[in-house]
């Protein structure tokens, strides 16, 4: 299996024409390796959605490519430039071009939502008048107009979410990261979510990269998906790909997942526990081999 995973050299220079370029990158927490040498590569104006068990890496993926974590090995590049390699200034400056929905929302309590979501205009040179217009526009986009002045201890948690939103998407960026956006959410704002996704994908070619445990989602709006296990990609496809991916593994991941709306966490015992391995071609296939063992051996779902 496994035909998706470009490693090494060979996909960094497959991946030259990549907006976001993941090559290689190890990054571990107290001496436990979280992400063990994850390579993907997204071309412009692609959606790729990140599925995978909580507590896999998905978020530290997506703030080590923003550089609010940096690696322990490896390198990233958005939009050609190497944010590792640049001072905070320089990162600060990377970020504008990026948006970035954080998954708990990330908003500021003595802020109105109006002042959240124009927040990062602030910098800018953009008169108040103006930024009042886009943020009404952006909050009309996720539906949230009559919220502006209120705060966000006002609103419910998905309300809340929607307004981490339209702030990600204020400056209209060309690259968009989403952490869990439809997570919590009803399946009607699941669906608006859903449509901005790839309404900013269609018109404005945005590249995004979405992580989320909802697998309808994810194959409603990728154009890839790739599943995140044990610090690596075990399975990159099309959604028709990864629906027909031969890994019993990947089958079962996508049938519980698909099942219960959303996938849970290792806590419930859905899925075999993965094997540590480094990541070289030869300790994946190990891996996976063991995994489709344990799932032949038919370990229930819990
Ligand atoms: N700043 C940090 N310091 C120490 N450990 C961290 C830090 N951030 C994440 N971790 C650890 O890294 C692992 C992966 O965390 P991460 O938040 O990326 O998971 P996730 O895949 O996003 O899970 P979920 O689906 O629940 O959001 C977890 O074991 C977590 O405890
Ligand atoms: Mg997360």
């Amino acid at each position: 299996m496994n035909a998706g995973q470009a490693t090494g050299a060979a996909g960094a220079a497959k991946n030259a024409d990549a907006v976001i370029s993941v090559d290689a990158v190890w990054k571990s927490f107290g001496g436990q390796a979280v992400l063990r040498g994850v390579t993907l590569a997204v071309k412009r104006g692609e959606t790729v959605a990140i599925l995978g068990r909580s507590g896999t890496g998905k978020s530290v993926l997506l703030k080590t490519i923003v550089a609010l974590l940096d690696p322990d090995r490896g390198s990233i590049r958005v939009e050609g430039s190497d944010l590792i390699a640049l001072d905070e200034h320089g990162r600060l400056e990377a970020r504008k071009r990026i948006g970035y929905v954080f998954q708990g929302s990330a908003l500021f309590d003595s802020l109105s939502v109006a002042d959240n979501v124009g927040f990062p205009l602030l910098q800018a040179r953009v008169s108040p008048a103006q930024v009042r217009e886009r943020v009404l526009a952006k909050l009309d986009l996720v539906g949230l107009s009559a919220a502006a002045d209120k705060y966000p201890a006002e609103l419910s948690g998905g309300m809340q979410k929607r307004v981490g939103l339209a702030r990600a998407l204020i400056s209209d960026p060309a690259v968009v990261l989403y952490d869990e956006p439809t997570t919590g959410l009803d399946p009607l704002t699941t669906d608006v979510i859903n449509r901005i996704v790839l309404r900013l994908q269609r018109r404005l070619n945005a590249t995004a990269l979405v992580v989320t445990h909802d697998v309808a989602s994810a194959f409603t709006i990728a154009d890839r998906v790739a599943i995140l296990e044990n610090g690596v990609f075990v399975a990159q496809g099309t959604p028709d790909e990864i629906r027909a991916h031969a890994d019993p593994w990947v089958q079962r991941f996508i049938a519980i997942g698909s099942e219960r709306g959303h996938l849970s966490g290792s806590h419930t015992g859905l899925f075999p526990q993965p094997i540590v391995k480094p990541d070289t071609p030869k300790a994946e296939s190990a891996r996976l081999t063991a995994l489709k063992a344990d799932s032949d051996a038919g370990s229930e779902p819990g």
